[in-house]
């Protein structure tokens, strides 16, 4: 078995359906705390599926984290367990400490544990996979060079920095205990099962929903966008074949303004959906004021990953956000599922 945290969350769960598609793949643990961003509906289709066993808990529980991996013995921990949000971090950032920060030191000390009693051959084998985000380079200007892993760590955000301490931490785990770590940095992700609080999915379902359409400042932001089921596969090699104590960055080779990723979505549901009066969605762009130290430009150089792992995204941003639109007009009811009343608090806070 593998042990995966978050499984119940956006990208977890891309993973965990992935990686269960394979009939030869080993079971899945999935530790999930199930916040407000885990959905189990994600999980749906595995229900019946033995190799598929989920747990409903948090890793920053030292007791059950202890157990879970005394009982199953897992061959590797892929941890996605985190909050993920930009905006929520600056409306409440002690979430994000406790769980980034303390909850990876936590699952760290319990794994590190575990590890020391394997056999030798079982050491030698043994993973622990720490899932991050580019976000803990800081910003880019419109010239710079994209991040590669030797960059420096210049968080801006307390999201953003409750990542980089995370890092640090799987970093040190393995310097300074020989701990078999790997670390992926990733760019923006986007795809299905994508909670529509983040840019993508909130901009589908509010043009579906004759809502405005919220651009932050000027729109001219940069993010590098990697589909989802691309950065699953980069996992997916780089706890196989990646190197211990490395880092990776993953992307997408797909930089965009946020005002032309809108409007490229706006132009593919007038083709799938047209709006009833025939007019774009494109009308429904609304400008809003912008998010508090916003980060303006993230580009990853994903040439590392390429060259020692033979890892490359299949999908362009063209072929991914089209298939990504009509998987939201395909699955109202897990749209339905997710969109419940603390989500439209959230709504209220942000943008009213
Ligand atoms: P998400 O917010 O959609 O999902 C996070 C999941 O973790 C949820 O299911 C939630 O219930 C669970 N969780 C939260 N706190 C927990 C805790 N204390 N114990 C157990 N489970 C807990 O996030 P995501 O977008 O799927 O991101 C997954 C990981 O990938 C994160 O570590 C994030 O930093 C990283 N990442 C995300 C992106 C992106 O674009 N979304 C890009 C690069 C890296
Ligand atoms: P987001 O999806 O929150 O990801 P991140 O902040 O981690 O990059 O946002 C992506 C970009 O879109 C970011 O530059 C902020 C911007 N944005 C908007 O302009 N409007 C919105 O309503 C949201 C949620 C994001």
């Amino acid at each position: 078995m593998i042990l995966v945290t978050g499984g119940a969350g956006f990208i977890g769960g891309n993973f965990v359906l992935d990686w269960l598609a394979n009939p030869n793949a080993d079971g899945i643990l999935n530790l999930d705390k199930l916040t407000y961003a885990g959905n189990l509906t994600t999980l749906e289709s595995l229900k019946d599926d033995p190799r598929h066993v989920f747990v409903h808990g948090d890793i920053g529980d030292k007791a059950l984290v202890a157990q879970l991996l005394k009982d199953y013995q897992p061959r590797a921990i892929v941890n996605f367990a985190a909050e993920s949000h930009v905006d929520r971090s600056i409306h409440g950032p002690a979430d994000f400490v406790n769980t980034n920060i303390v909850g990876t030191f936590n699952l760290l000390e319990c794994a590190r544990e575990y590890w020391n009693g394997l056999d030798d051959a079982e050491k030698k084998a043994f993973r622990f996979h720490h899932v991050s985000t580019d976000e803990v380079y800081g910003s880019l200007s419109a010239t710079d060079p994209a991040f590669t892993e030797t960059n420096s760590y210049e968080p801006n955000s307390p999201y953003s920095a409750s990542k980089a301490a995370s890092d640090h931490l799987v970093r040190a785990w393995f310097h300074t205990y020989g701990f078999p770590v790997v670390t992926t940095n990733c760019s923006n992700n986007y795809g299905p099962y994508h909670f529509p609080e983040k840019l993508i999915p909130l901009v589908i379902l509010n043009a579906l929903n004759s809502k405005a359409l919220p651009i932050y400042g000027d729109g001219q932001q940069i993010r590098d966008w990697l589909y989802v089921g691309d950065h699953c596969s980069a996992i997916r090699e780089v706890l196989a074949h990646g190197k211990l104590g490395e880092t990776y960055n993953i992307g997408g080779w797909n930089e965009k303004a946020n005002i032309d990723v809108v409007k490229t979505i706006c132009t593919i549901l007038d083709e799938l959906q047209p709006r009833p009066d025939n007019k774009s969605y494109s009308e429904q762009i609304t400008f809003v004021k912008d998010r508090p130290g916003h980060d303006r430009r993230y580009a990853i150089d994903a040439g590392k990953v390429e060259r020692e792992l033979g890892w490359r995204p299949a999908e362009t941003f063209d072929t991914g956000i089209r298939k990504t639109v009509q998987w939201y007009l395909d699955n109202p009811v897990w749209v339905e599922g997710v969109v419940s009343g603390s989500y439209r608090d959230w709504l209220q806070k942000q943008y009213s």
